[in-house]
């Protein structure tokens, strides 16, 4: 299959003011990384001379700086779904510079493919080769790439020649059909397949190939921090404890893991536990620590949407892949973060909190409950659809002077009706079979940080009844000290008895 080869530039110059674009990839690894410079600079280029210039973009989470970094310098996006976690697009989200709608991560093909999200002009695919008969080897991430390459009118391929032609066999493409003809979805262990080696496009809407030469620019996880390691081993001494006590299988469970440096501390001590037996992974995203656990054989299948390997890694993946090929697979977001296949599996899944409250609810996304941070990407698919869903957050940040557990959420992402364990650098709460009111005294001894118990007790006295004993008149009085003083640690309940 010939297609014709094209500049970053000429590519750049064919997409219009409003068009929609879907972009490969799921974080930084699969996503384009050239054309969507080259549209930054255009953007730049239309607005000296006076002219609007934004594009609706879709990806399958967040990217990298080479396409959400550059577009939002530019000002360039109008409209930006399902996830991101740069400060530049941050910026413009918190501005309203960007519409940004951040969806569940398993629901966004669907949903473009329902029609929610009208049409796509373009899709960019990052591949890592072509097959003769037009088909694409996709790179280290896939994120919704199917079902923008289905949707979109045009296509263009990034070549990217530092990817392997040996990434074919890594990824299990397949798009369930739409409601009502929608069957199960076979997946029953985590290294099941039930798509295609390939993403099959149509090569009449193959507009260009760009060639690109880069490494996914993943930068390398600094070794843990001691409060990273406090919170890691007291997640994996939750595991073992649950093990021993047959609350997990003998076979044990497949995993998924958030992104971050608390998630790589416990997959490290994971990693030395002589207690727990191997295990596999059904998750989102596989880090460098992921790596050294399939290395090791600890870990002995990863099922993902993207390896987001560090430069370092992902080179010495390349030169090893005979090795991983039978122990990784790629699959679409719609998959990887299935509810269906997630429930059917029994996922443990292990997530970060901004903050918790008393109750047991969490909010993994709005700083202080109006600043959007990132988004809640994969965490709703996992928590809600788990065998056991586990957060994790520091019990204090800025240096003290926020408590991470608070009377309650200023946003909710995960209710308490799906969140079962909690887990600081101060301890352990178990949530399940407590209701509200035990919830709250498990949660604020076990977890709140010492400077901040009797305040949250403090605040419990406040409530005058009901199944959950709330004040709404106090209910935010840690978040108002904050605003007002900078320190948490100045709320003042007396007023409000
Ligand atoms: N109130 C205000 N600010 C807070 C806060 C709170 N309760 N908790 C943390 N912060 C601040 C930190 O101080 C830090 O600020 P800085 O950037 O100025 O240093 C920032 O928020 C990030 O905190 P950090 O502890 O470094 O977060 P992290 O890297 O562990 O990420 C989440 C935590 C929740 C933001 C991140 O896990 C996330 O985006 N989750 C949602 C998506 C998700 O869970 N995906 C799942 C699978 S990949």
């Amino acid at each position: 299959m010939a297609y014709n080869f094209i500049s970053a530039q000429e590519a750049a110059e064919m997409i219009k003011n409003g068009d929609t674009i879907g972009m490969s990839g799921f974080t930084a690894p699969g996503a384009p990384k050239l054309i969507s410079e080259e549209i930054a600079r255009k953007a730049e280029r239309e607005h000296a001379e006076g002219r609007p210039f934004k594009i609706n973009v879709f990806t399958g989470a967040s990217t990298s700086d080479h396409l959400d970094g550059v577009l939002a310098r530019a000002n360039a996006i109008n409209m930006r779904a399902p996830y991101q976690n740069l400060p530049d697009l941050r910026k413009r989200i918190n501005a309203h510079d960007v519409h940004y709608f951040d969806r569940h991560l398993s629901e966004m093909a669907q949903e473009c493919r329902y029609g929610f999200y009208g049409k796509f002009d373009y899709a960019i695919i990052e591949a890592a080769d072509i097959t003769p008969e037009g088909d694409i080897i996709l790179g280290c991430g896939v994120g919704n790439v199917a079902t923008y390459a289905h949707m979109a009118d045009k296509i263009f391929i990034e070549l990217n020649a530092k990817l392997p032609h040996s990434l074919l066999g890594m990824h299990d493409i397949y798009t369930p059909a739409d409601p009502p003809y929608r069957k199960e979805i076979a997946i029953f262990k985590p290294s099941d397949r039930i798509g295609s080696p390939v993403l099959k496009v149509d090569p009449a809407k193959v507009v260009g190939i760009v060639r690109t030469d880069s490494y996914d620019c993943v930068k390398p996880f600094t070794e843990p921090d001691e409060l990273s390691k406090k919170i890691g081993s007291n997640v994996v001494r939750f595991l073992i404890e649950e093990y021993h006590r047959g609350g997990i299988p003998k076979e044990f469970l497949p995993l998924q893991s958030g992104v971050g440096n608390v998630a790589n501390a416990v997959l490290y001590d994971l990693g030395e536990s002589t207690v727990l037996p191997k295990f596999q992974m059904y998750t989102e995203v596989i880090q460098d620590a992921v790596f050294e656990l399939l290395k090791k054989g600890k870990c002995t299948f990863a099922s993902t949407c993207s390896m987001t390997f560090s430069d370092k890694v992902e080179e010495e993946l390349f030169a090893n892949i005979d090795y991983f090929h039978d122990k990784i697979v790629m699959r679409p977001a719609e998959i990887s973060n299935n509810p269906e296949v997630i429930r059917r599996l029994g996922v443990i899944a292990m997530n970060t909190a901004l903050e918790a409250d008393i109750f047991g609810a969490v909010n993994s996304t709005h700083v202080l409950g109006t600043k959007m941070m990132n988004g809640i990407g994969g965490s709703g698919d996992f928590t809600r659809n788990a065998y056991i869903s586990i957060f994790s957050c520091p019990s204090t940040t800025k240096g003290g002077m926020i408590s991470n557990i608070v009377p309650m959420v200023a946003h909710a992402d995960h209710s308490e009706h799906s969140v079962d364990i909690l887990v600081t650098d101060q301890g352990i709460a178990d949530l399940r079979h407590l209701d509200p009111l035990q919830r709250a005294y498990e949660i604020i001894n076990n977890c709140a940080h010492p400077d901040y118990r009797p305040l949250l007790l403090d605040y419990l006295k406040l409530g005058k009844g009901g199944q959950t004993p709330h004040s709404l008149q106090a209910a935010f009085a840690f978040h108002v000290a904050f605003n007002e003083t900078g320190d948490m640690r100045n709320a003042d309940f007396s007023k409000f008895c």
